[in-house]
């Protein structure tokens, strides 16, 4: 199994988190000092300090095995694929109750909700319920309705929770803004601002987490969530011990209706947005979320000026799925990462010509991606500061495009089993290295440099 490495690239300290039923005492909440998500960040976000080991260990297990250079494609992982699909199938006749226990009684600590500011107030009802602690979390995009922040303060003090807020980094927020303007997404679609404002903190939180609960439902969208499981292996999220599988999510609502979950909220007597009085249904950032009429579908509301099958941000992606029935992972605007001054864009030519040498003037560290896979997404912020690192060290970092026309060829060529692929051309040996690990953060990248190049 991958091991779990804090990458200096993720991360801001002093974290503490809040437990709802657990220990009041607030020494018992705070976890430890550890550097989490983006520098500029005063969210907080916690790790579990004793998930971790140390980096030392990883280098050497990866240096062991890249001297073979051989690895395999996808490590295995605690979570089982057809685990998750046989427990979905046992529990979809289950309440929600029922499901929030099983899912908080099996990750304790290590799962959190996913909480918006609307009608998913549910689950943290329902998390009440179970007399088990637990955690919520939000991703404060910066967009959000007054109303909205109104709730979360209500929600606070009615269940005596912290919510872990996730906010956007402010260095993207800026050049996003400075560049195109306060309301580019009803211009060139929303997917730029929800990747930057919701979907990378997002991805930050999940690496801190094995599960994850949301309040998707079926009813939410015919288009997109019609088919969701009470539980699945994430497929589109890593989690805490990084890879494919490492992420379970749990939609304890899918099967609910909307209107049992607004009988529910009454019944229960739990704060709402009040939003939902002036006819929004389904509520997100402020600009990009309108009212409804009688009779119109809640997401009508949600990005109208878009077309329906766009109608994901990226939180949950993994529900679009092709005609095929494949789930389509990719981005309807699909922009171009790893994009910084200190990573060269290599073309077929260049890529070619760095494996014809024997000795090279300077070692090149290589990334075979596809901008629209999320795996490469993740990395692409330690990608760029290890690159800004490695400039001053002499070594050239460089990307390379391997999918479409490229993939057949860098499948035989360049090692090339799943993105993203790493490669280091060492300076005097002949064939490029493998980077044989799932963690991706700059002290592991660099360990596998400084050791090999
Ligand atoms: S979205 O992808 O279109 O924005 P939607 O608003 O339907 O999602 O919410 C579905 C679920 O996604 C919510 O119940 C919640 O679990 C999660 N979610 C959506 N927005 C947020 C947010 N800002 N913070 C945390 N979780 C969210
Ligand atoms: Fe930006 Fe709108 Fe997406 Fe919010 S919903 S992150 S404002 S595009």
């Amino acid at each position: 199994m991958a091991l779990a490495v804090t990458s200096s690239s993720t991360a801001i300290s002093g974290s503490s988190f809040s437990r709802s039923g657990a220990s009041s005492d607030p020494k018992a909440l705070q976890i430890c000092s550890l550097r989490l998500s983006d520098r500029t960040h005063v969210a907080t976000f916690s790790q579990r300090l004793h998930s971790m080991k140390p980096l030392n260990a990883e280098s050497q297990s990866w240096v062991a095995r890249a001297s073979i250079l051989i690895a395999p494609e996808v490590e295995e992982k605690e979570n089982d694929v057809e685990d998750f699909e046989q427990l979905a199938k046992n529990l979809e006749d289950a309440s929600p109750l029922e499901i929030m226990d099983k899912a908080l009684e099996k990750f304790g600590d290590e799962i959190a909700i996913a909480f918006s500011g609307a009608e998913d107030v549910a689950l943290i009802e329902y998390a009440r319920l179970t007399g088990k602690p637990f955690r919520v979390f939000s991703l404060d995009t910066g967009r959000l309705n007054p109303e909205t922040y109104r709730l979360f303060d209500a929600v606070e003090k009615q269940y005596g929770i912290r919510i872990e807020y996730m906010f956007p980094d402010a260095v993207e927020v800026q050049a996003l803004v400075r560049n195109k303007g306060l309301f580019s997404f009803y211009e060139d679609g929303h997917q730029e601002c929800c990747r930057v404002r919701k979907v990378r903190p997002l991805r930050r939180a999940l690496k801190g987490l094995k599960a994850w609960i949301t309040g998707q439902r079926k009813d939410q969208s015919p288009g997109t969530r019609s088919e969701i499981p009470i539980v699945q292996v994430d497929p589109v999220f890593e989690g805490l011990d990084g890879g494919v599988g490492s992420l379970v999510k749990w939609n304890p609502l899918a099967n609910v209706e909307g209107v049992d979950v607004w009988n529910f909220l009454r019944t229960m007597d739990v704060p709402v947005n009040a939003l939902h009085a002036q006819g929004y249904v389904s509520i997100g950032c402020e600009p990009c979320t309108r009212p409804v009429l009688p009779g119109q579908h809640e997401r009508e509301g949600r990005w109208w000026w878009e077309d329906a099958k766009a109608k994901e941000c990226g939180l949950h992606k993994g529900n679009i799925k092709e005609e095929n029935g494949a789930t389509d992972l990719t981005p309807a605007i699909v922009q171009d990462i790893f994009e910084s001054n200190n990573v060269v864009s290599l073309s077929r030519g260049g890529i070619e010509n760095l494996l014809k040498l024997d000795n090279r003037k300077e070692p090149w560290l290589v990334v075979l991606y596809a901008p629209w896979c999320p795996f490469c997404q993740a990395m692409e912020a330690s990608y760029v500061e290890l690159a800004e690192k490695l400039a001053v060290k002499g070594v050239k970092v460089a990307k390379f495009r391997a999918d479409g026309d490229q993939k057949e060829f860098a499948k035989q060529e360049l090692q090339l089993g799943s993105f993203p692929t790493i490669l280091l051309f060492p300076k005097s040996a002949p064939r490029a290295i493998k980077y044989p690990s799932e963690n991706r953060d700059v002290d592991s990248l660099m360990s596998f440099v400084n050791l090999l190049r």
